[in-house]
């Protein structure tokens, strides 16, 4: 019997590729970086299953492209926006993401981010290397206490649940604003009070993102929001860039409405606006949330194995769209 055949569109850690390999026709792109759509559409032909990231776009042309065979798009992250969710459930495609396993490991990029952006950690890692350390000083760099301070929490998930946890130590009062309320055991366990957005905005210190990207979060931060923040607050974005408008926040770190941010993600990766590199009050990370050998490694096997599941006509436990199961 022939094996199904799986396309993986980058290399990915080797434990979920030994999965595949010993289950399937597996093919693992050996492009460069990131693959272009032009070759997506040929290496996609005829394939049952796809390995994805979150950065390749699979939209109709891509799906259609595959063919009708295909049955599974895997994701390797949690974040699925970049897939065409509707037009996949309309044929019957399984899709899955890698929840949970990078939850600690995103909240601990949030943590480092929001440290480094409120102790200037970047700056003075700059002006040691540029030689013009002198000698400790009254007034070197002088940044934002975190310890007791407002953190603001919008999604209030997986995710911002672990950030709000780490918050605890550090004495924190925080807010949280989300979809849905979290029971009130959660709410006194991590200490965290439901405000709508505005009073979020408004009381906040630190701003911290942690929804998804949907018709509904885009642009869910922009000039408006901005300006409801303390002049002394930061944003820190580890969500999707998309759900800050990123020309209103470079707008708003120039005009000093806000102290600063620090940003995992961008609103047209890879691509920057070329005015956040200009400016000191912004940290810039390279989408490292989930960035960790060991998180990497889990994220790789869950997604393979999401693949077998669905390859071996169960259900993937990491199924998105469970409506496809009413289709079979
Ligand atoms: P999650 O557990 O699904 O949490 C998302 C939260 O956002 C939920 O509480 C959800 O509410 C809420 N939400 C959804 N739509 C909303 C809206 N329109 N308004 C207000 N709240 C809304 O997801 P997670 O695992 O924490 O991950 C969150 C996101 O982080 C992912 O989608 C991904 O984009 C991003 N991420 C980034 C990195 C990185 O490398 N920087 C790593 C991992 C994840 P409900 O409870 O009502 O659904
Ligand atoms: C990373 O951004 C993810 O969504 O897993
Ligand atoms: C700083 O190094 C201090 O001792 O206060």
């Amino acid at each position: 019997m022939t094996k199904p055949r799986v396309f993986v569109t980058s290399k990915i850690p080797e434990q979920g590729l030994k999965i595949l390999f010993e289950n399937f026709d597996v093919q693992v792109s050996d492009y460069d970086g990131l693959i272009p759509k032009k070759i997506l559409l040929e290496k996609v032909k005829g394939i049952d299953g796809l390995l994805c990231l979150l950065a390749d776009p699979i939209d109709k042309e891509v799906i259609e492209a595959a063919g009708p065979q295909l049955k599974v798009i895997a994701n390797y992250a949690v974040g699925y926006n970049n897939i065409d969710v509707e037009e996949a459930t309309k044929r019957g495609i399984m899709v899955t993401n890698t929840p949970g396993v990078l939850t600690e490991t995103t909240a601990d990029l949030a943590w480092a981010l929001m440290m480094a952006i409120a102790r200037r950690i970047v700056e003075g890692d700059k002006f040691v290397r540029a030689g013009k350390f002198r000698g400790w000083e009254p007034m070197l760099l002088l940044g934002t206490d975190l310890y007791g301070a407002t953190l603001g929490i919008i999604g209030f998930g997986r995710i911002g649940q672990a950030v709000a946890r780490r918050a605890i130590g550090f004495k924190m009062k925080v807010l949280y604003y989300s979809r849905s309320r979290v029971n009130e055991q959660i709410e006194k366990e991590l200490n965290a009070t439901y405000v709508d957005l505005e009073t979020l905005l408004k009381e906040s210190d630190f701003v911290s993102l942690h929804l998804p990207l949907t018709k509904q979060t885009h642009h869910l931060i922009g000039q408006d929001q901005l300006k409801l923040m303390k002049k002394e607050a930061y944003l820190i974005n580890t969500a999707r860039g998309p759900i800050v408008d990123e020309k209103a926040l470079v707008k708003a770190l120039k005009e000093n409405w806000i102290r600063g941010a620090a940003l995992d993600v961008f609103e047209n990766e890879p691509e920057i606006e070329p005015e956040l590199l200009e400016l000191e009050n912004v940290v810039l990370a390279p989408h490292i949330g989930s960035a960790s050998y060991n998180t990497r490694t889990k994220m790789s096997i869950m997604a393979a194995e999401n693949i077998v599941k669905a390859l071996s006509g169960e259900v993937p436990p990491n199924l998105v769209n469970i409506e496809v199961l009413k289709k079979k």
